[in-house]
């Protein structure tokens, strides 16, 4: 039988942006197994109302932990915000979202105390990365803006820093963020670092990107030390998929998202699936 060290790390999104966070847990944490579920069927979550981004939050969840996992992670800023910090959403398996990571990372690496937030108009709305920044230092101040064509943008390839398009919508949502003289932008949702190189082209040097996948990946390894249960039986981690659209698309696009070749195995799990999980 294997031991409680031993399970995955569930990460979930809802489509391919959690692979920014899981891409940084497999260079942190290259003995861990992953399951990562991409909820590929009903992206965009973060156009919808708080209720059924938590609807759906609830079901991927649900479905994350029918395999048997150490940790959940809702690598997707959207979920994240639309949760907030109620530990118990994981339920018995500890659970961790983008934002408070992010927050943190932010709140230590400012220093003219200017930060600025980019997601999805959910999570824009919830106002929960400012909450949390406030936390850390209430003398911080937060300047934020939603970008709802980024998500479609990446999704579908669209990320090249040279391309005329790319270029005017950073400048389009951006421009505001940029005057206001932030030192260190969040990208406050999990699918934006595919936009980096556009972004920091932009914005310039001396600010500070910092990824909410990336920094929960980074908060996942502190915390499953802490716990105790970081595997150290020298195992070589896997990446088991799930998807709620077609396979075949997302081995297309996994490739694309995570760079380089992809080994690991992808399985359709359909909606029905879900919502009775
Ligand atoms: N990756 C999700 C997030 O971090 C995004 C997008 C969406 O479903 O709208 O917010």
């Amino acid at each position: 039988m294997s031991s409680y060290k031993e399970k995955a790390i569930g990460v979930f999104d809802s489509g391919m942006g959690g692979l920014t966070c899981v891409k940084e847990l497999q260079k942190l944490l290259p003995g861990e197994d992953i399951i990562y579920f991409g909820d590929t069927a009903r992206v965009p979550y973060g156009t919808r109302s708080r209720e059924r981004i938590l609807e759906y939050a609830r079901q991927d969840v649900s479905f994350i932990e029918s395999h048997s996992v150490k940790l959940v992670i809702a690598a997707c800023g959207t979920v994240s915000s639309a949760v907030g910090s109620d530990p118990s959403f994981g339920g018995d398996v500890p659970f961790l979202g983008v934002v408070s990571p992010a927050g943190r990372a932010a709140a230590n690496a400012t220093r003219n105390g200017l930060i600025g937030v980019i997601g999805t108009a959910a999570t824009i709305r919830s106002g929960a990365y400012e909450h949390i920044i406030h936390e850390i230092s209430p003398e911080v101040s937060v300047i934020s803006d939603c970008c709802p064509l980024f998500v479609p943008m990446v999704e579908e390839g669209m990320t090249d820093p040279s391309d005329i398009v790319v270029r005017s919508v950073v400048e389009r949502y951006l421009s505001k963020i940029k005057s206001a003289g932030v030192d260190t932008l969040i990208l406050g949702c999990t699918h934006y670092p595919h936009l980096e190189k556009a972004i920091s082209d932009f914005m310039g040097d001396n600010v500070t990107l910092i990824s909410s996948g990336a920094a929960a990946a980074a908060e996942a390894k502190e915390l499953l030390r802490e716990k105790g249960l970081l595997r150290t039986d020298g195992h070589t981690g896997r990446l088991d998929c799930y998807t709620s659209d077609s396979a075949d698309l997302f081995r297309e696009n996994v490739k694309v998202f995570m760079g380089g070749d992809f080994c690991g195995t992808v399985e359709r799990v359909s909606v029905e699936q879900l919502c009775s999980s």
